[in-house]
C-alpha cells in the first residue's frame, strides 16, 4: 500500500517548522553565554559569518537532497547514490544520529517541564537552593515527567506533517516570540541590565582565538540543526514550488534572530543579579545554567516585584525553554519515523509506537545515570574519567558526529550527486539562482573548504573527547 506523501502547506508553514527545529536550548541559553565569554561583539561577528558562509551551503544542500528525492535521509542517499553501500553508511548516520540525540534532549526537556511545573506550582523558593537540581533528576516525578513530554511529542507526530508538526509550529513559535520579547522588556528594565549588554555587545578582539573560532562554528551548525538529518526529511515535505534559498536564509534568520534576543534577556538578567559577575565564571554548561542558576536569578526578583512577580517570570522562561525544546523534539524523531515509513512501509502509528517505546526506554537509561542506577552512572570509562550513559550519548552524537555528518553530506553532493544537479534542484522555485554568484559561492564552497573546515573538527574533537588530546593546538 503507497500512501500519499504529506506536505506542509505552505512555505511559511515550512519555514516555521525548520525554525521551530532549529531554535532550541542552544539558542536560547548557549549562545548568549558563549558570546559573553568569548569576545562579546566580536563572536556576534565570527558566528554571523559561518552562518552566511558556512552553514546556509549546507543548509540548501539537504533540503535539496529532501525535496529532490522525497525521501528520509537513508532514502536519500540510496537513491542519488544508485544504492552504493559506502554512501549508505552516511544514510544511516543521518538516521542514527538525530534518534540518539532525540534521547539525550527528551531528558532535559523533562526537566524543563519539571522545572516549569514547580514554578507554577509556587515552588520557586526550592528551586533556587542548591540541591532542587539533584534531588529532581534523582527524584520518582521525572518519571511522570517523561510520560508527558513522550505523550505530547507522540500526538504531534501522530497527526501528521500538516496537522501536527506544521500546526504546533505555527502556534507555539508566535508564542514563542512573544514571550521572549516580554521578558527582554521586562529585564531591560532592571537595575544594571546595561552592564549586561555590554559583555554581550561590545567587541573584544582580544578573546578571538582559534577555540573560540571553533566554538562559534560548532554552536552555528547545531543552531540551524545541520547533520541531523532533519532538514533533509523536512525538504522532503515541500512541494516543488517553493524557493529553497530563499527559505533557507529566512531559516537561518529567524534562529541567529532568536538567539541574539536571547542575549538581551539572558545577559541584563545575570548583571542585575550580581553586577560584580565576571562572565568567564559563568558555568559552560547550558544544564547547570538553565537548572541552577536561573532560578536563583528569578527569586532574587521577588524584592521588586513579590514572590508571586517572580514565580510567573520564571513560569515564562520555563515555558518558552519547552515550547523551544518541543518543536526542536518533534524535528528530530520525525527523521527516524520517516525512515520507517518510507524504507520498512510501517504506518505512522506503528512507526512512532516503536521509535517513542525505543527512545523512551534508552531516555529511562540515561534518565537514570545520574546517580540512581550505578551500572548507567558509571558506564564507560574514556579520556581518564568514567562517563555515564547519558554522557556518552552527549559526547558522540551531539558533540561529534554533527560536523562528521555535515563533511560526508558535502562530499556527496559536489562528487556524487554532482553539483550541476544540486544547482538544478535549488533552481527549481528560484529563477534567479543559476548563473548568481550565490550558485557560484554555494558550489565552490561545498567542494573546498566547507567539508575540509568539518573534517578539521571533527578530528580535533575526537581527539579532545575520546584521548584528551588537543590536535588542532585549539
Ligand atoms: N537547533 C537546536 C538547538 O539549538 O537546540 C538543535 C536541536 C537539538 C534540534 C536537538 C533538535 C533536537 F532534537
Amino acid at each position: 500500500m503507497t500512501v500519499e506523501r504529506e506536505l506542509f502547506s505552505s512555505r511559511l508553514g515550512f519555514i516555521l517548522a525548520a525554525a521551530g527545529s532549529a531554535v532550541g536550548i542552544g539558542n536560547l541559553v548557549g549562545f548568549p553565554v558563549n558570546a559573553a565569554k568569548n569576545g562579546g561583539g566580536a563572536f556576534l561577528l565570527v558566528y554571523a559569518l559561518f552562518v552566511i558562509l558556512v552553514c546556509l551551503p549546507v543548509m540548501m544542500a539537504e533540503m535539496a537532497i529532501g525535496r529532490k528525492t522525497v525521501k528520509n535521509p537513508v532514502g536519500a542517499y540510496n537513491a542519488l547514490s544508485n544504492n552504493s553501500k559506502l554512501w549508505s553508511v552516511a544514510g544511516i548516520f543521518g538516521m542514527l544520529t538525530p534518534f540518539m540525540i532525540a534521547v539525550f534532549y527528551m531528558v532535559i526537556t523533562v526537566w524543563i517541564m519539571g522545572y516549569m511545573v514547580m514554578a507554577a506550582t509556587g515552588n520557586l523558593d526550592h528551586l533556587a537552593s542548591g540541591a532542587a537540581f539533584g534531588e529532581f533528576i534523582n527524584s520518582y516525578y521525572v518519571f511522570g515527567a517523561m510520560a508527558i513530554v513522550v505523550a505530547i511529542v507522540g500526538v504531534i507526530l501522530l497527526s501528521g506533517v500538516k496537522e501536527g508538526i506544521e500546526k504546533a509550529a505555527k502556534t507555539l513559535m508566535p508564542a514563542l516570540f512573544v514571550m521572549l520579547v516580554l521578558l527582554v522588556a521586562f529585564v531591560l528594565t532592571r537595575d544594571n541590565a546595561f552592564a549586561g549588554l555590554r559583555f554581550f555587545l561590545i567587541p573584544d578582539i582580544d578573546k578571538l582565538n582559534p577555540s573560540v573560532i571553533n566554538s562559534a562554528l560548532s554552536q552555528a551548525f547545531f543552531s540551524l540543526s545541520l547533520g541531523m538529518g532533519i532538514l533533509i526529511t523536512y525538504g522532503s515535505y515541500i512541494d516543488r514550488r517553493t524557493d529553497i534559498v530563499g527559505s533557507a536564509k529566512l531559516v537561518a534568520i529567524t534562529d541567529t534572530g532568536v538567539a541574539f534576543t536571547a542575549g538581551l534577556m539572558m545577559l541584563p538578567a545575570v548583571f542585575s543579579f550580581n553586577p560584580e559577575v565576571n562572565p568567564q565564571e559563568l558555568s559552560d554548561s547550558s544544564v547547570s545554567l538553565i537548572f541552577t542558576f536561573l532560578p536563583k536569578i528569578f527569586l532574587a526578583l521577588q524584592t521588586s516585584i513579590g514572590y508571586v512577580g517572580a514565580s510567573a517570570v520564571a513560569v515564562v522562561f520555563f515555558t518558552l525553554v519547552f515550547f523551544a525544546a518541543i518543536t526542536s523534539l518533534v524535528s528530530i524523531i520525525e527523521v527516524p519515523v520517516a525512515y520507517l515509513v518510507d524504507e520498512k512501509c510501517h504506518s505512522r502509528k506503528k512507526a512512532l509506537t516503536t521509535l517513542l517505546m525505543t527512545a523512551g526506554i534508552l531516555t529511562l537509561f540515561a534518565t537514570v545515570s545520574f546517580g540512581m542506577v550505578p551500572f548507567f552512572t558509571e558506564f564507560v570509562h574514556y579520556a581518564g574519567a568514567p562517563k555515564s550513559f547519558f554522557d556518552i550519548i552527549y559526547d558522540v552524537f551531539y558533540d561529534t558526529i554533527l560536523p562528521l555528518n555535515g563533511f560526508l553530506l558535502c562530499l556527496f553532493v559536489s562528487y556524487r550527486w554532482r553539483k550541476a544537479n544540486l544547482s538544478a534542484e535549488l533552481a527549481v522555485g528560484n529563477d534567479k539562482y543559476q548563473g548568481s554568484w550565490i550558485e557560484k559561492y554555494v558550489n565552490l564552497s561545498l567542494s573546498t573548504f566547507i567539508p575540509v573546515i568539518l573534517l578539521a573538527i571533527f578530528l580535533n574533537t575526537v581527539a579532545q573527547k575520546f584521548f584528551a588530546y588537543n590536535l588542532l593546538g585549539l
